[in-house]
């Protein structure tokens, strides 16, 4: 049986937070004591994706490397590849064509944060699937600025339009897709959007002609968090920081969640206490292995 693989593209260029991101890629930027990736990593890591490939600008790859190696001492595998241009979201699965070969992938936007109880469930519910598209709705106030999801009977698609003048609904996709194997050849056929990019609502819109699109609702309880400018940016760092406060649980931290896995021995965060010597999440890493 083919397993399921994971894609995270970090490699845009945040212009909207400019002067921030004019050095630094917006996926390395802390949310409130971790970096930005670290949310859309434990997604896949929340899904039991092991085998992950980053995609990253050329002048950002090192940096990455520094953060996540190879994942090793994470439980997984990582894998980095290059975006050239910012050719849209679609263009990862070009990108990731060798990596991804025979198998199924999951795809999630490297600045992405969601959050909410029995998260797993619904990856789950996604992965079963061995066959057709699933995508992620979240009800927004500004469905105008996402790709919008029209749906009837609480889970038929009926339609999903990138960012509408008027939306049909207030359902918005998020950045989280998971594709069986076709999503490679569909990408080849795609043509750019007027905003010169491949997007992922085309390659949506052609699993929905088949009648294999299907949704999983971010319901209540669920937050999805948005890191486009600064005021939404520093909302998700005041978010997390209540949250891991108020439950005294860090959210997406990638050692622990391997560890509860049982990918990784208690000697793996050692491993990576040795680099992470100081601060709030080493302490927490401490305080796990010594449990
Ligand atoms: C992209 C997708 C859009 C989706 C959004 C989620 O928008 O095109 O359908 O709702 O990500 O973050 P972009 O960030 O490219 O404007």
């Amino acid at each position: 049986m083919s397993q399921y693989k994971g894609i995270v593209l970090a490699a845009g260029s945040a212009t909207r937070l400019f002067p921030t991101t004019l050095a630094v890629n917006k996926q390395l930027l802390p949310i409130y004591d971790k970096p930005m990736i670290f949310f859309s990593l434990s997604v896949l890591m929340l899904a039991d994706i092991r085998k992950i490939l980053i995609i990253v600008r050329e002048k950002d790859k090192k940096n990455f490397f520094e953060l996540l190696g190879n994942g090793k001492d994470l439980g997984v595998d990582i894998s980095y590849a290059i975006q050239k241009k910012p050719k849209g979201i679609a263009d990862a699965f070009k990108i990731g064509k060798n990596f991804i070969k025979k198998d199924n992938v999951a795809l999630v936007l490297g600045d992405n944060i969601f959050y909410g109880k029995n998260l797993s469930n619904l990856l789950f519910n996604a992965k079963k699937r061995r066959i057709g598209a699933t995508i992620f709705s979240f009800s927004v106030k500004d469905p105008e600025r996402f790709g919008v999801i029209e749906i009837k009977n609480k889970n038929k698609v009926l339609s999903i339009v990138e960012k509408p003048k008027k939306p049909k609904s207030n359902l918005a996709a998020t950045g989280l897709y998971f594709y069986d194997n076709r999503v490679v050849d569909i990408v080849k056929r795609l043509k750019p959007s007027k905003r010169g990019e491949l997007e992922i609502t085309d390659v949506n819109t052609t699993y929905l002609k088949n009648e294999e699109l299907f949704v999983e609702h971010l319901g209540k309880g669920f937050s999805w968090l948005d890191t486009g400018t600064s005021e939404t940016l520093l909302d998700a760092n005041n978010f997390i920081s209540t949250t891991q406060k108020n439950n005294k649980k860090q959210i997406a931290c990638l050692e622990e969640i391997a560890l509860k896995k049982k990918w990784i021995k208690k000697r793996n965060i050692e491993n990576r206490l040795k680099k992470l010597t100081k601060g709030s999440y080493s302490d927490y890493l401490r305080k796990l292995i010594k449990k």
